[in-house]
Parts: structure tokens; C-alpha cells; sequence
């Protein structure tokens, strides 16, 4: 497994070698503190033949200063391990400074309104700050795919949206989330849950799945949203920030939800949580 620290040492090494394998590039967009669902996409590139790169970077700019970027967990070493033993080929693990320094072309595009609802709302920079990474991760690597967990969908959507607006080449593709035996969705923020937490946190999973029973028997919808907010409430969560049906592109969605999604992001204490399933 090569590593490569610096954004000038992927492009000369990438030039000279991927040609020679004449492998198609397959990219992985982290921020380290891999889990199984992160794992899931590289083996997913590993199969179809990709040449494997995985970038390991906590990116500042999509933090809020109240957010938890310093205390993000941090874990290079055991990263590279679990990495290393499913055969990713390049880990890209570049500094602040090579980040900052570095200049992508210049991008424009239209957010189509991503910073005014669901997380957006809470998070109004957030998403700038992912695709501003992402767009130079993507100008470095040139990878012919790129993939995202449906965990983190409006990040996959927005992501695809701002790609095709670009000259970018890369197709941005979307992996299944993956969850623990209790159902909770794979995040690195569920190292910072107590036992007790976890146990809280699982009934996101349940709610999601009582809401598109309820859902596709054509049910009242905003009154079982409602229900399961209180549920959630009732069972030790301390805030939701949204429970709410959306179609596939983000828009409202109107009855009858028909592949529509419902999206979550629900607080235990400070630690948030987000989630979503297809209806
Ligand atoms: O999903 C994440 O871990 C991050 O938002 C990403 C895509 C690596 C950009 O920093």
C-alpha cells in the first residue's frame, strides 16, 4: 500500500503508474476513524477491478467553530492497518497546509438551496465546505469513480449535483449504508457514545422502519412523524432537529411519498446524529 503525504506527490506518482497498470481510479473521501461502512466502499472498488485511493483528511472548513473538529477522533495509525488489510492501494494523508496551499481550478456552481434545509439549516456552511474539499480531491486525483455512503445522502446528492456542473470527469456513486446488529447507522461519531447512548441511539433505525411501514400503507404521514419524534424524546433523546419526508433530489415531498426518503438528525446531549432510508 503506497502513501503519498502531499497533493503533488499523488499526481506525479498517479501520472506515471496508473498508466503503466492501466487500471481505472476508483476514490474514497474520508476523515479517517474508518469503520466497516468506509471499508465496505474501498473493498466495493477493490471488486470491480479500480485502482483503490483513499484520502484521510478532517477537513476544517466543514466544521462550525462550534462543532467538534479538534475533538473529531483521530486514529492514522489503526486507519492504515485496517486499510493495509483489505489491499486499498494509495492512502492519500495529506496536511492542513498542502490543503491550503494547493489551487484547484476554479469551480462555480448552484447549491440549489442544499444551506436552507435539513442539516443545511443547522449547518448553513457545512456543505461549501465539503464540496470546496472534494472538488480539490477530485482535481488532484482525477479518479473515473468516486464514492459516498447513503449514511451521508444530501452529501452524496450535493456532491453529484456540483460535479455535473463542473467539467470534472468523475462519476459520483452512492454505497448502501451499513449498520450494527442493532440497526444504528456506521459514523465515526458513534465513538463518542456511552453504552447507554448506544442503546438510545438504536431507535433511530427504529422509527425510520416503523415510518415507512406507516408510510406505504398510505397512512397519515406528519401524524406518525410526529409520533416517533416523541418516542425518540420519550426514549432519551434530547433534541430532533428534523424528522421529515423528502423526495430523492431534496425537494418537499407530496403524497403519496412514493420513493421518497425520510431523513433524521436527532442530538443526544451534543452529539448528533443523522440518518435516512428509502421509502
Ligand atoms: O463524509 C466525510 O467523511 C466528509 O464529509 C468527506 C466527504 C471526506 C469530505 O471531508
Amino acid at each position: 500500500m503506497i502513501i503519498k503525504k502531499t497533493p503533488i506527490s499523488v499526481s506525479k506518482y498517479l501520472n506515471s503508474e496508473t498508466k503503466k497498470l492501466k487500471k481505472k481510479i476508483a476514490f474514497i473521501p474520508t476523515m479517517g476513524a474508518l469503520h466497516d461502512g468506509h471499508l465496505s466502499l474501498v473493498k466495493k472498488a477493490k471488486k470491480k477491478g479500480y485502482f483503490t485511493i483513499v484520502s484521510i483528511y478532517v477537513n476544517p472548513s466543514q466544521f462550525a467553530p462550534n462543532e467538534d473538529f479538534s475533538k473529531y477522533p483521530r486514529s492514522l495509525k489503526s486507519d492504515l492497518k485496517k486499510l493495509r488489510m483489505i489491499s486499498a492501494d494509495l492512502v492519500f494523508t495529506p496536511l492542513h497546509k498542502h490543503m491550503f496551499e494547493y489551487e484547484s481550478p476554479k469551480y462555480t456552481f448552484k447549491t440549489f438551496g442544499i444551506e436552507k434545509k435539513l442539516c443545511g439549516k443547522s449547518r448553513p456552511y457545512h456543505f461549501l465546505g465539503v464540496s470546496d474539499i472534494v472538488l480539490k480531491f477530485l482535481s488532484i486525483i482525477k479518479p473515473n469513480v468516486a464514492y459516498f455512503g447513503e449514511k451521508d445522502y444530501q452529501q452524496f446528492f450535493f456532491i453529484k449535483t456540483v460535479v455535473e456542473q463542473t467539467q470534472l470527469k468523475t462519476k459520483i456513486v452512492m454505497a448502501k449504508t451499513v449498520r450494527d446488529i442493532n440497526g444504528l447507522a456506521l459514523s465515526s461519531r458513534n465513538n463518542y457514545l456511552s453504552k447507554e447512548q448506544s442503546r438510545v441511539a438504536k431507535n433511530i433505525y427504529k422509527s425510520l422502519k416503523i415510518l415507512k411501514k406507516i408510510i406505504k400503507n398510505g397512512e397519515d404521514a406528519s401524524k406518525a412523524l410526529n409520533q416517533q419524534k416523541n418516542f425518540l424524546l420519550n426514549e432519551g433523546f434530547t433534541k430532533i432537529e428534523y424528522l421529515e419526508i423528502r423526495t430523492q433530489d431534496l425537494k418537499k415531498s407530496i403524497l403519496p411519498h412514493h420513493r421518497s426518503r425520510i431523513f433524521i438528525a436527532a442530538k443526544i446531549e451534543n452529539i448528533r446524529l443523522i440518518d435516512n432510508l428509502l421509502i
